[in-house]
């Protein structure tokens, strides 16, 4: 079926449901790489950039990476070179891709997060930005390093901020931290604040101790989880405010699957929890043909199913 992999998110259409999942792509570069052989952009729906910062960030000490039996432990501390840099040295090479891209960006103040959403959206002069994901999962330095997204009338207050300072015609996805009692919480506090989508979930907190040394393994102690081990946490969440918030079932605001996805029934098991896309990280660390993979494997489902991927959104609800 022509276009059987074809998503809608608000008013951007994407010719297949699959994005890059933040942070594990950098801006541009990774992807570039991998490209030269082939092998990613033909299955990719859209591009979503590592964070971006109003300053340039050195990041953690090291270690920053622990390896896990079902995944990775993170923390990267958001290294990157800043918005400046960004602007002049790495947007521009995204209009290579021909996807709609996304930015991702974090800020430790909810004035920091108004003030790089203005400039990424003052010095798109090209309008290659689609739209910002506000990571809201970065501790906020002025409660002592809690993250945002566990405070619903921060989460509210920083989507509002950032909505009011782009341009309209970028689309605003507010990215959720699953170290949460209930998700739907800071969700409906993002939609509150005018959030157009929900990306669900960033890391899951976890740690690492090396028993030779008898000390934590990664340089800043805590760190962030992510691969096969937080799928069923992921999908849980999606399920949840798919299932009990209005807007997210009527696809007013959609909602983008991410965690642990490693083979096409992952992402078909998202889609059926009520995700309309879905970001892959880890797994593509591990394999570096998982996207066309992926692709391929939900493309024969469909096949065999005789239906479009849109018409799966959700239907794990019609008990
Ligand atoms: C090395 C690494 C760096 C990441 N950096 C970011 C980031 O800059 N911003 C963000 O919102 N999420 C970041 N994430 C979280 C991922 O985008 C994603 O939500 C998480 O890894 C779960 O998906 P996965 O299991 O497919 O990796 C990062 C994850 C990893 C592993």
């Amino acid at each position: 079926m022509k276009h059987a992999m074809q998503v809608r998110i608000k008013n951007i259409t994407m010719k297949s449901p699959l994005m890059t999942a933040s942070g594990t792509s950098g801006h541009a570069n990774e992807i570039e790489i991998l490209e030269k052989s082939g092998r990613i952009l033909s299955s990719l729906g859209a591009f979503v950039t590592k964070g971006v910062t109003l300053e340039p960030k050195e990041g953690n000490r090291e270690f920053r990476i622990a390896e896990t039996r079902t995944g990775i432990l993170n923390s990267i501390g958001l290294q990157n070179e800043g918005v400046k840099y960004f602007i002049q040295q790495e947007i521009h090479r995204l209009l290579n891709f021909d996807l709609p891209v996304f930015v991702n960006i974090s800020a430790d103040s909810i004035e920091g997060f108004g003030d790089l959403a203005a400039y990424l959206s003052d010095h798109d002069s090209a309008q290659i930005i689609t739209g910002l994901e506000i990571n809201v999962s970065c501790p906020n330095i002025k409660k002592g390093g809690t993250a945002f997204g566990t405070d619903p009338e921060l989460v509210e207050r920083i989507v509002g901020t950032v909505k009011g300072r782009i341009d309209s015609r970028m689309l605003v996805i507010t990215k959720l931290t699953p170290n949460v009692t209930d998700i739907t919480i800071p969700a409906r506090a993002a939609i509150q604040g005018g959030t157009d989508v929900l990306s669900m979930i960033n890391t899951v907190r976890g740690m690492a101790i090396d028993i030779q040394t008898r000390k934590p393994l990664l340089g800043n102690i805590i760190g962030g989880l992510s691969g096969p081990a937080i799928k069923p946490v992921g999908l849980f969440m999606v399920y949840d405010c798919f299932r009990r918030i209005p807007e997210c079932r009527s696809g007013e605001v959609p909602i983008i699957g991410i965690g642990g996805i490693s083979r096409w029934q992952d992402v078909v098991e998202y889609i059926l929890a009520g995700a309309t896309a879905v970001g892959i990280g880890t797994s593509w660390f591990v394999n570096p043909d998982v996207f066309r993979e992926i692709h391929q494997g939900v493309q024969a489902y469909l096949s065999r199913a005789k239906c479009m991927i849109s018409e799966l959104i959700g239907k794990a609800h019609d008990l």
